[in-house]
């Protein structure tokens, strides 16, 4: 299975929401990123190259982390919307994000794949449904998920992929390991969105 997380918004969260899905699903991690952690396990591809490496084009499983440009489906994003079986793009609650995460549907919708939407990193329950009213009126009934602003995301940045098998093992993390298994439930309804 693939998945591309995208936006045409920085910071809303890809990288660290790809590299949780590809921990989920085994997958790897590759981004367009021109500046990638050298700790996170994610394969950064050569910002040069107009499209995918063949090596993951076969099936083997991969997540694609993509900033995107504004009103432009580039060469490499193109190629990456038509190899992958699901859309994720996380957006923030902010008027800015929620517009850059309409215009991103609407750029990658060319490709009948399943999309959801991650409304990520909020705090404000009345905020979280501003966001979900306002998103299901411009873009119809896709399906929104979301994520809770957590320090599970510095835990990811520290120990890279491993955060997965490391926040039960250590005592006193009842908070983070509660996140964990949020973060469980949206990765395993995002892959359900792929189907077999
Ligand atoms: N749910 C969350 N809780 C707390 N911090 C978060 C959450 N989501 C993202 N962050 C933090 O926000 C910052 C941006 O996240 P991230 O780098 O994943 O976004 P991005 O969309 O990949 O950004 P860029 O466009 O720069 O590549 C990071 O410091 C990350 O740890
Ligand atoms: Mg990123």
């Amino acid at each position: 299975m693939k998945y591309l997380v995208v936006s045409i918004k920085g910071g809303v969260g890809k990288t660290g929401i790809a590299q949780n899905l590809a921990t989920y699903t085994d997958a790897q991690c590759i981004t367009n990123d021109l500046v990638v952690n050298a700790n996170s396990g994610i394969i950064q591809l050569e910002p040069k190259k107009r499209s995918i490496p063949i090596k993951f084009c076969a099936n083997v499983p991969v997540v694609m982390d993509f900033g995107a440009s504004y009103n432009n489906l580039d060469h490499k994003l193109a190629h990456a919307v038509k190899l992958c079986n699901v859309i994720v793009v996380p957006t923030l609650t902010d008027a800015r994000s929620l517009q850059a995460t309409i215009d991103t549907v609407n750029l990658v919708k060319v490709a009948d794949k399943p999309i959801a939407i991650i409304i990520n990193n909020f705090t404000s329950e009345s905020k979280l449904k501003q966001a979900k009213d306002y998103l299901t009126d411009a873009l119809g009934r896709l399906p929104i998920f979301t994520i809770r602003t957590t320090t599970l995301f510095e835990r990811v940045a520290k120990d890279g992929c491993d955060w997965f098998s490391k926040v039960h093992q250590v005592k006193g993390e009842y908070q983070l390991n509660k996140t964990r298994v949020a973060h469980e439930q949206v990765y395993a309804a995002i892959t359900a969105l792929g189907g077999k």
